[in-house]
């Protein structure tokens, strides 16, 4: 029996894979442990010599696979991935990761929803306390302390760098920190309790945490499942969670009794066909296993949290999904969220939101009966000083995002379906549409009773005061009327 340390790190383990696999020593002859788990006696048996002969090859997608869970806090996952090495190659089952009803498969891609879980949890729980100055470089020097369940310092610390890039920072974790002064972003090792001055800033986080609460997606477990009171003493707004719960529950009865209608739509979607042929044309069931299709919303927001078929989420705050009535009549889809979307995790709320919301109102619709989402869940920009500009999403970022747009259009199965600028037509109805060719009423697409493509809200803003804008309001306007 050969016992191996590994020191917390990918590379490590898989130059020591690598030598085993040539040597063809199979996992039932390796103990793995973590540094510091050795009894006192214990030596390592030394490896196998290195040889030049090549490895045998593994997809990128093993590669990548190992690499992630490499964070995962789970003491078993050094052995996990040679044992799925070993199959893949030596073992012959070089189809081993398509069979996710495999235990050993089915064991990793559940350690690796658990990472992106936390991942997302540190983008959306890390709280920043200024600390003062740095008198090297003059800006304001931050630092925030966090304890996430696995490994997730180094995947986590270029959002960080890009969303905090104007100001300096140091964030500590227990098993790794890192630090950013404008110029470089440095990895460190972790540390056992930070404690973090108390500051102002505190009331800052309060005031937004307070207008972003929305009773109506409060779901008490969820939540504390999503922000585990583990979390609650880092966060200056946790005291105010207990009396937001209490207060909501009236809130939301009201606006439940304001939203929502009888289902209309009911009983199989005629559509579905079609729909489940669109996604499978894209080949995205590797990202996104085809049972997910068509279960319930809930269900598809919550997997969408964890969505990262695209490096978008890489930048982004969270993932953004739709919202409204299950049961819409009419549903609503724009491109992707803008910066207000993205810091507020919802469609359509941003400066286009607002105007969008007019338009509607002056059409006669009421925008709390429909579903509003955009063809691509995460936000796409390039930092500009302080600000993030809007870029528009690729072919490719926009055909991996189709999935949960056809899982949300399955669900809510539309009477009426708006599709705002070119990105949302290109998504559903043809790679190469174009707004100008064809607009208003789009025949024969499958999707819903009726089809609508007309401009994106945020064209309109472009075009400023121009007169141009008088006539392109109008066009607009005429469109939702057709809607409704
Ligand atoms: N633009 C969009 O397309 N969607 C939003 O949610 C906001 C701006």
């Amino acid at each position: 029996m050969l016992t191996l340390t590994v020191e917390n790190d990918f590379e490590d383990w898989r130059e020591k894979a690598r030598a085993l696999l040539l040597a063809g020593i199979s996992p039932a002859g390796i103990i793995w442990e973590e540094p510091g788990q050795r009894g006192l006696f214990e030596t390592d048996r030394p490896l196998p010599p290195p040889t030049t002969a090549p490895a045998p090859r593994v997809s990128r997608e093993f590669l990548s696979l190992a690499e992630t869970i490499a964070h995962h806090c789970s003491a078993g996952r050094w052995a996990l991935l040679y044992r799925t090495l070993w199959r893949l190659t030596l073992g012959g089952e070089s189809n081993l990761l398509k069979r996710t009803t495999d235990p050993d498969v089915s064991r990793l891609f559940r350690m690796r929803k658990e990472i992106s879980r936390d991942i997302h949890k540190m983008h959306a729980f890390v709280r920043f306390k200024k600390t003062g100055e740095n008198p090297e470089t003059g800006r304001e020097r931050f630092m925030a302390w966090f304890e996430p369940d696995h490994r997730i310092m180094p995947l986590t610390a270029k959002f960080f760098q890009k969303r905090f890039t104007g100001m300096d920072w140091a964030i500590f974790t227990p098993t790794g920190s890192a630090s950013w002064d404008g110029k470089e972003l440095r990895h460190g090792p972790g540390v056992d309790k930070v404690e973090v001055p108390e500051e102002k800033l505190d009331e800052l986080w309060r005031g937004y945490y307070k207008s972003i609460f929305n009773p109506a997606r409060l779901k008490v477990k969820a939540m504390q499942a999503e922000m585990p009171k583990k979390y609650w003493h880092n966060l200056p707004e946790s005291d105010l969670i207990e009396s937001l719960i209490s207060g909501s529950r009236h809130r939301v009865q009201g606006m439940h009794k304001e939203h929502l209608r009888p289902t209309t739509s009911g009983g199989k979607n005629p559509y579905l066909k079609h729909l489940r042929k669109l996604t499978s044309q894209d080949n995205n069931s590797v990202f996104i296993p085809d049972d997910h299709i068509g279960k319930p919303l809930d269900d598809l927001r919550e997997l969408a949290t964890c969505c990262q078929a695209c490096p978008l989420h890489q930048a982004a705050t969270g993932t953004v999904f739709g919202e409204g009535p299950d049961d819409a009549e009419i549903m609503l889809v724009g491109e992707q969220p803008g910066d207000q979307e993205d810091l507020l995790g919802r469609p359509f709320v941003g400066p286009a939101g607002q105007l969008l919301d007019r338009f509607l109102a002056e059409a006669g619709i009421d925008r709390k009966t429909c579903y509003v989402t955009n063809a691509v869940k995460h936000f796409k920009f390039t930092p500009r000083g302080k600000e993030r500009l809007h870029q528009s999403p690729n072919p490719d970022e926009i055909s991996r995002c189709k999935p949960w747009l056809v899982g949300e259009l399955l669900e809510v199965k539309p009477r009426t379906l708006i599709l705002f600028g070119s990105t949302a037509a290109r998504s559903l109805i043809d790679p190469n549409f174009k707004i100008t060719r064809l607009r208003g009423i789009v025949p024969d697409t499958g999707l819903a009773e009726k089809v609508i493509a007309t401009v994106h809200p945020s064209y309109l803003l472009r075009l400023r005061d121009t007169p141009q804008r008088e006539v392109e309001e109008a066009l607009f306007l005429k469109d939702l009327q057709l809607a409704r």
